[in-house]
C-alpha cells in the first residue's frame, strides 16, 4: 500500500540512528499528519521488535495521534503549574465550547483537541497553543477569541 512504502523510504532514511523508533514515529507523523495503524508493522518489522512494542510507544507519548487531525489543533496543558492556575476548570469549559474531550476531532474536523504536558510557559499559566503559537494566561475571554478563529 502507499503507507506501507511511503513508511519503508522513512525507516530506511533513519534506521541508522541510533534508537530509530521515535525520529521514525515523528517523521511518519509529519508526512502522513497521524501515525496511521498500517505503519506499525511496518515499523516492527523493520526494527526486529514487537506490534506491542511499537504500539506502547506510540501511546505512551502523547504526541502521536492515530487518525488525522482537524484543520486546527488546539493543545491545552494539564500539568501542574497550569492546572494550579486553574487549569482544570479551563479544559473543561474548552470540552465544552467545542464539543469534544481530549484526543478527539470535531465532527467538521475543525479542531483537534490535545493535551500537552507543559509548554514551558509556566509563568503565564494557564496555557495552550492554537496551531504552534502559544496563548498564556487563559480565560473565558482568550477561550473566547480561540473559539471564534476556529470557527472562522
Ligand atoms: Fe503548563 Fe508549564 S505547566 S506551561
Amino acid at each position: 500500500t502507499e503507507v506501507a512504502s511511503r513508511t519503508m523510504s522513512i525507516i530506511d532514511d533513519l534506521k541508522g540512528l541510533e534508537g530509530p523508533l521515535l525520529p521514525i514515529l515523528h517523521e511518519i507523523q509529519e508526512e502522513f499528519g497521524f501515525v496511521p495503524k498500517e505503519a506499525l508493522p511496518v515499523i516492527a518489522e523493520a526494527l526486529n521488535i514487537s506490534n506491542a512494542e511499537v504500539h506502547g510507544v506510540v501511546t505512551f507519548y502523547h504526541d502521536y495521534r492515530n487518525h488525522p487531525a482537524g484543520r486546527h489543533v488546539l493543545k491545552v496543558c494539564r500539568a501542574e503549574a497550569c492546572q494550579s492556575m486553574g487549569g482544570d476548570a479551563i479544559a473543561a469549559q474548552i470540552q465544552q465550547r467545542l464539543g469534544i474531550g481530549f484526543h478527539e476531532t470535531a465532527k467538521d474536523n475543525s479542531v483537534t483537541l490535545e493535551p500537552v504536558y507543559c509548554l514551558g510557559l509556566c509563568a503565564c499559566s494557564p496555557s495552550a497553543m492554537l496551531d504552534g503559537e502559544v496563548i498564556g494566561r487563559l480565560d473565558a475571554d482568550k477561550i473566547d477569541e480561540i473559539v471564534e478563529e476556529i470557527r472562522r
